[in-house]
């Protein structure tokens, strides 16, 4: 799985967000150690503050079965070039980085970025 495949999966993954209050849908992507992709979007409430964000919806399905490591997340949004992770869920991602890193992909008009979560979250914090 490349970087360009798992942006087209976070890409599919943004037609389901459900965002009636921002407008704003998100799509990611996350490749685990083991291989496999999940995928997640955000959804909304109408108590704001319960939104999650899709990379978050990601990881809860990534860890639900059994992942640990994650290699790498893209994000997508069509209303944003180059759509990073919010900090809290920068936070949550580095969480569960593998050995190697872990690497945010988005996409720009003139292609894909990689921006590795060490320089997205820099002294992130660990127990
Ligand atoms: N959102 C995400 O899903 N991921 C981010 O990293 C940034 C924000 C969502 C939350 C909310 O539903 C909408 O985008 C606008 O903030």
């Amino acid at each position: 799985m490349n970087y360009e495949e798992l942006i087209k999966l976070a890409e599919e993954a943004s037609k389901n967000a459900y965002v009636p209050y921002s407008k704003f849908p998100v799509g990611a992507c996350i490749l685990a150690e083991s291989g496999r992709v999940y995928t997640g979007c955000n959804f909304e409430n109408a108590s704001y503050g319960l939104t999650i964000c899709a990379e978050r919806n990601a990881v809860g399905t990534a860890i639900a079965n059994g992942e640990r490591k994650i290699k790498a997340a893209a994000i997508f949004s069509p209303n944003m070039q180059n759509c990073t992770p919010c900090g809290a869920c920068r936070q949550v991602l580095d969480e569960f980085k593998s050995d190697d890193g872990l690497d945010i992909i988005t996409l720009c008009d003139d292609g894909i970025r990689v921006h590795p979560i060490s320089e997205l979250l820099p002294e992130g914090f660990v127990l």
